[in-house]
């Protein structure tokens, strides 16, 4: 009797079942179980143990000759950085993102640029018509109605158009769309995805086309289906962003020819995505310098970022109360809420917290402790975290009068900060204080509180609780005044 042409596999155990089962036969897993195409059996020759493969020659280093390969750039300045200087020909990018956050945008710009750069493109589309595909393009800057476009599910068919038609570049959209006919698992499930990336890779590595691969991230973090892809591709990109926020970041979190540190920041706007080099200089435009705000020098790989970091703690009824995060981790706001309660002397227990990075940023780094902690501390006194505009000397401040009061509040700059929280209350470096002291400075937020040690231009602060002090300087100077 002939095998059968796929099993399931269990992704647990690796145990292998003729039929799917709910839960492993061997490990017990639930629903672990993954339908894949089954390789030939292999031909046994030769005695036991004997290889029966030919014998290749191992190259030293040294000898291997590299050639410098000339990557494709796509006419996107943010998405070329993050690549690490461009498309790498006959490489496979996976580029995940939740649905509506922009992927088949960012795609066909980059198309477009390269169709009017006279490369020779397609995309794929599983998702949308041609005609749909070209309302969007009509919206889009250069090139865009250039771009060649397969509405095609099959992924036979697929793999026999670009063999045919030999693009340099090719997206495919989506990932999770395309379907192989030998395998029963509908679209998407984990064997097909999987199926369908493999076989994209072996022709685009032999005809030496370079791949972006679409691929949907749900909000729950299934990421099933991108996730089995990510040792198969050479780079992984993350588009991140709130749908309906305006800013977007492209992050990469694999490249085998690149920088993993890398982002990009874009905004979506009427014409598509527009990239954003200026980004500090647009969130520390729009931080409210109110109670609950404070300004967060972070690093987005090797750039630094000063995004706004809001915080809002009201006193609630709920047992336990509410903490809710959004551009930060929950667990970190946890441990901050309880350093700031033990070593800090501001406890929040009895009260919802809240804490926002503004402009649906993420910021996924220690350094955003200490604006998370100052941000929640300064809601909780419902005083401002701010600087004075000029240098106000210390004498001048102790004779203020209502008017200067007024004035200052209107000329105070937000307080800038960056700094790990550790669980004894002490401040610890982070990486590149340089880099964030100088982005302050050059938006005028300086002195950045910041852990001892991290230089010139820094207030440096050797724990959470001597950070208080210069972070709610202004309003405690104004409280015996109010
Ligand atoms: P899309 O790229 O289709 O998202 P994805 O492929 O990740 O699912 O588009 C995302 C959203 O962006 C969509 O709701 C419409 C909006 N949009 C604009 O605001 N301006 C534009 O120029 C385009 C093309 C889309
Ligand atoms: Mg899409």
């Amino acid at each position: 009797m002939a095998r059968a042409a796929t099993a399931f596999v269990c992704s647990a155990c690796a145990h292998e079942a003729p039929k799917w089962h709910g839960r492993c036969p061997s490990c017990g897993e639930w629903n672990s179980l993954v339908e894949e195409a089954r390789a030939p059996a292999p031909s046994r020759r030769g005695g036991a143990g004997a290889p029966n493969g030919r014998v290749a020659r191992p190259v030293r280093l040294a000898d291997v000759q590299a050639v410098k390969i000339a990557r494709l750039l796509t006419g996107i300045g943010e998405l070329d950085r993050v690549l690490g200087g461009g498309l790498v020909p006959g490489s496979l990018v996976l580029l995940g993102g939740s649905p509506g956050i922009g992927k088949s945008t960012l795609t066909s710009m980059a198309l477009g640029n390269l169709a009017g750069a006279g490369r020779r493109t397609l995309y794929v589309s599983g998702e949308e018509s041609a005609a749909q595909i070209k309302l969007r393009a009509d919206r889009l800057p250069g090139a865009a109605l250039e771009v060649p476009v397969l509405a095609e599910t099959d992924l036979d068919t697929v793999l026999a158009t670009l063999d045919a038609e030999r693009p340099e570049v090719v997206v495919i959209d989506s990932v999770q769309t395309l379907h192989a006919g030998d395998l029963t698992g509908a679209a998407g499930s984990v064997g097909q995805v999987r199926e369908v990336a493999d076989r994209i890779t072996r022709l685009a590595k032999a005809r030496d086309i370079a791949v972006l691969l679409v691929g949907h991230v749900t909000k729950e973090g299934a990421l099933a289906g991108p996730r089995v892809l990510e040792h198969l591709v050479d780079c992984v990109l993350q588009f991140e962003g709130e749908r309906e926020r305006t800013y977007r970041t492209l992050r990469a979190l694999k490249n085998r020819f690149g920088s993993t540190s890398e982002a990009g920041v874009f905004e979506m706007r009427q014409g598509g995505l527009v990239e954003v080099q200026d980004a500090s200089a647009r969130f520390v435009g729009e931080a409210t310098r109110a109670p609950g705000s404070v300004v967060l020098a972070a690093m987005e790989g090797s750039r630094p970022l000063l995004v706004e970091v809001q915080a809002l703690v009201s006193p609630s009824e709920l047992v336990p109360p509410r903490r809710i995060a959004n551009g930060i981790d929950r667990n970190r706001l946890a441990l901050v809420l309880a350093v700031l309660a033990r070593h800090a002397g501001v406890s929040v227990g009895s009260a919802d917290v809240f804490v926002n990075v503004a402009g649906g940023v993420r910021v996924d780094e220690p350094g955003a402790d200490l604006a998370v902690a100052l941000a929640v501390a300064s809601a909780a006194r419902g005083v401002v975290a701010a600087n004075e505009a000029e240098p106000v000397t210390s004498r001048a401040s102790a004779v203020t009068s209502e008017a200067r009061q007024t004035r200052q509040t209107r000329q105070m700059r937000p307080v800038a900060c960056f700094g790990e929280v550790g669980l004894t209350g002490e401040l610890r470096s982070v990486a590149h204080p340089e880099r964030r002291l100088a982005e302050a400075a050059k938006f005028g937020l300086g002195p950045t509180i910041a852990p001892a040690g991290a230089g010139r231009g820094a207030t440096e602060a050797p724990t959470l609780r001597a950070a208080l002090t210069p972070a709610l300087r202004v309003a405690s100077r104004r409280a015996p005044a109010a």
